[in-house]
């Protein structure tokens, strides 16, 4: 007989006497309402259950900008959610136009080349985001059946801002889009229909300030009918989709449902709703200006340029000879406020995603970073990036087009 372990501890001995304020790249912060909803179970097949997903499915119509019927939740991470896109879209043989900025977005080619395609991977310049003429030449040189691209890189905080000019020309040439949206559904502006997108994935722990663990994905009507013209068996039972509309359409069966979860995403949609969407981007911008102006206030440098900057992810250049993770633990140990490392550049990250993008915990996440990178030999003017920051907040006055978005769902 195996003996139950003697030394475990407690979780209340583990945690932090004061929870850390989760500023890094995700999981971030969640509104206590969300927390509240998952710590309820339900019953995955009962009435009150299929309630909750019919308003998952509304909500997440107007927070995708999308009529799709094919609205469907996975437990698991957002790499859950771009592997259940890519083994539904991708049939073994099939040619793949994979743009890749950096860690997630490879990730998807990697998804698909493990799926039997062939594979394209199309790197673009360091830092940048992929011009749409460049992708538009080689959608025509390759012609492929599926292209993936990620809106926001979290990993080295590019945007892809020619987004809605690369889908649509994908689509007009056939080409099935999958959008990893992991961290920027609902902190950028992203219209699934109207930009022709065939699947576009999220997870629950970034953009939307769910938990870590349930995602969604919205497959366009044209992803469906591939996926339903499909002769083949898939070979992942968990992530087959037709499977889990059983599920999310049919009040039946497919596996245990993460109910918790899935309440807890409700909320989060909820609270996106009562927000509006043009409300919840401006608030992004506003506050992840108002960050990146006190980063360069206090004599800091941006990883990546205005034009190819992404907002909800913000990457902060570490002077030369500064510890990047003795700052990071010395941001944790004195200041309680956690912030990321980064995949190899010698950059960190501050997210703005979510709870994250509230300006009072900008003024003590940028306090904590100044004065923690100067103890580190970082030469900080830290009350020059203080002023910036509460200028910056000051004099924002918000995009009018955001105002106007978004047009379908007012039109409802
Ligand atoms: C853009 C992007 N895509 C995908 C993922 C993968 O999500 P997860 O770690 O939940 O699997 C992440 C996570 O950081 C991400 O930032």
């Amino acid at each position: 007989m195996i003996n139950a372990p003697k030394d475990i501890v407690p979780l209340d001995e583990i945690l932090p006497e004061e929870p850390l304020l989760m500023m890094g790249a995700g999981p971030v912060p969640i509104p206590a309402s969300v927390a509240q909803a998952n710590s309820i179970v339900v019953n995955h097949l009962g009435d009150t259950m299929a309630q909750v997903i019919e308003q998952v499915k509304d909500m997440s119509h107007y927070v995708f900008q999308t009529n799709s019927k094919h609205i469907l939740g996975v437990a698991g991470p957002g790499s859950a959610a771009m592997e259940m896109a890519i083994v539904n879209l991708v049939t073994p043989g099939d040619t793949v136009l994979s743009i890749c900025n950096g860690f997630f977005s490879n990730r998807l080619a990697e998804m698909a080349e493990r799926n039997e395609a062939n594979v394209i991977r199309y790197q673009t310049p360091t830092n940048q985001f992929a011009p749409a003429h460049e992708v538009e030449a080689l959608l025509n040189k390759h012609v492929p059946k599926v292209l993936t691209i990620v809106q926001g890189e979290t990993s080295n905080t590019v945007f892809n801002r020619d987004l809605p000019r690369i889908t649509r020309l994908a689509s007009e040439r056939g080409c099935l889009v999958i959008v990893d949206a992991v961290c920027t559904l609902s902190t950028t502006r992203l219209d699934m229909e109207e930009w022709g997108i065939d699947a576009v994935i999220t997870g629950g722990q970034k953009g939307l300030s769910s938990i870590p663990g349930v995602s969604l994905i919205a497959f366009s009507e044209r992803g469906w009918q591939t996926i339903r013209n499909r002769k083949d068996t898939l070979r992942h039972w968990c992530f087959d989709a037709q499977l889990a509309d059983q599920f999310w359409y049919k009040k039946s069966y497919h596996y245990t449902a993460p109910v918790s979860g899935i309440l807890a995403i409700h909320e989060a949609l909820r609270l996106i709703c009562n927000e509006t969407l043009p409300g919840r981007i401006n608030r992004h911008e506003k506050n992840s200006h108002a960050l990146q102006s006190a980063i360069e206030g206090m004599g800091l440098e941006l990883l990546v340029a205005p034009e190819s900057r992404l907002q909800s992810v913000v990457g902060i250049c570490v002077p030369e000879g500064v510890e990047a993770n003795a700052v990071l633990a010395h941001m944790s140990q004195r200041f309680k406020v956690e912030i990321s490392g980064s995949f190899g550049l010698p950059i960190v990250r501050i997210g703005q995603m979510g709870e994250q993008s509230r300006a009072h915990h900008l003024f003590r996440v940028v306090h904590a970073l100044g004065s923690s990178m100067k103890l580190h030999g970082a030469k900080i003017d830290l009350p020059g990036g203080m002023a910036a920051l509460e200028q910056a907040l000051e004099d924002f006055s918000p995009q009018a087009e955001i105002a106007e978005f978004p047009r379908r769902a007012a039109a409802r």
